[in-house]
């Protein structure tokens, strides 16, 4: 969920009120499945002493032979968790995303990147979406938490707060690391999608790694251009569950009187 400054990606021509589209699984062709089939054994390579042991496992029941059909991975992802993923063109609209995550229905992009943007793409695909995001959704607690998350995301949009929350997607669903019995790893799918920064979160000695904390991290930027100079971790999800789920309404004016913080000096 990172915003552009270009013209979102995907045909939005088709597409139902909602955003959804049909994820048309027979028109992708057999280059693309070839393509997906590389970027999974890229990543799956590098999970281990990395990714939290959920995804390992979750990661592995959602295999398939190239793209992933929706359908079939919804029986699955709706029996642990009774939630959905949706077929979209690419971005959607803040609303229509909450909209979405309140109703447990994970919104994945349907096309993929080109062979060219291997390493890195701007925007997030298929890939990002799905291998990313979409094991998380089998864990009942993260699970519940971004369906909390939605329900908080359209409040903010009332309250003029959308920055804040953006900011703690930011540095959970998309770059949270997490404290194991093993060691230090993470759930993030931005970094679990990426090649670089997989390794770069845990072994370089370079990023701030910060506890949790909701406020710090609210008032924490980020950059969408480079791997981050500050990652927050939390201890379990039950954690990310519990500190968020006090009523944010007071939160918000008492953060705009505080200061901005900056990643790289945190
Ligand atoms: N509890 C938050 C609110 O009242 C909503 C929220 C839950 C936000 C979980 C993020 C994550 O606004
Ligand atoms: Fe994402």
């Amino acid at each position: 969920m990172i915003k552009p400054e270009h013209e979102p990606r995907g045909d939005y021509s088709r597409m139902r009120a909602d955003y959804t589209v049909a994820q048309n699984y027979s028109g992708y062709s057999s280059a693309e499945h070839d393509l997906y089939r590389r970027l999974v054994e890229r990543q799956s390579a590098k999970l281990a002493g990395y990714a939290c042991e959920e995804f390992i496992e979750n990661v592995a029941l959602l295999s398939s032979d190239g793209i992933p059909n929706f359908d079939s991975a919804n029986h699955l992802i709706g029996a642990a968790t009774g939630w959905q993923i949706v077929a979209v063109p690419g971005l959607v609209p803040d609303d229509v995303f909450f909209a979405h995550l309140a109703a447990r229905r994970f919104p994945v992009t349907v096309w993929l990147r080109t062979p060219e943007e291997f390493d890195y793409i701007v925007e997030p695909d298929i890939f990002h979406d799905f291998f990313g995001h979409v094991p998380l959704l089998l864990n009942p607690v993260f699970a519940d938490y971004l369906q909390e998350y939605g329900k908080g995301g359209m409040k903010a949009l009332g309250l003029d707060a959308l920055g804040y929350l953006a900011r703690l997607y930011w540095y959970t669903v998309e770059f949270g690391l997490i404290n194991t019995p093993d060691g230090m790893r993470t759930y993030g799918a931005g970094i679990l999608s990426s090649g670089g920064e997989i390794t770069y979160c845990l072994d370089s000695p370079s990023p701030h790694r910060l506890g949790f904390d909701l406020m710090r991290v609210m008032q924490t930027e980020y950059r969408i251009d480079r791997f981050q100079d500050t990652y927050f971790v939390i201890d379990n999800y039950e954690q990310l569950f519990r500190e968020t789920a006090q009523d944010f309404t007071p939160l918000y004016p008492r953060l705009r009187k505080l200061p901005t913080l900056d990643p790289s000096n945190a």
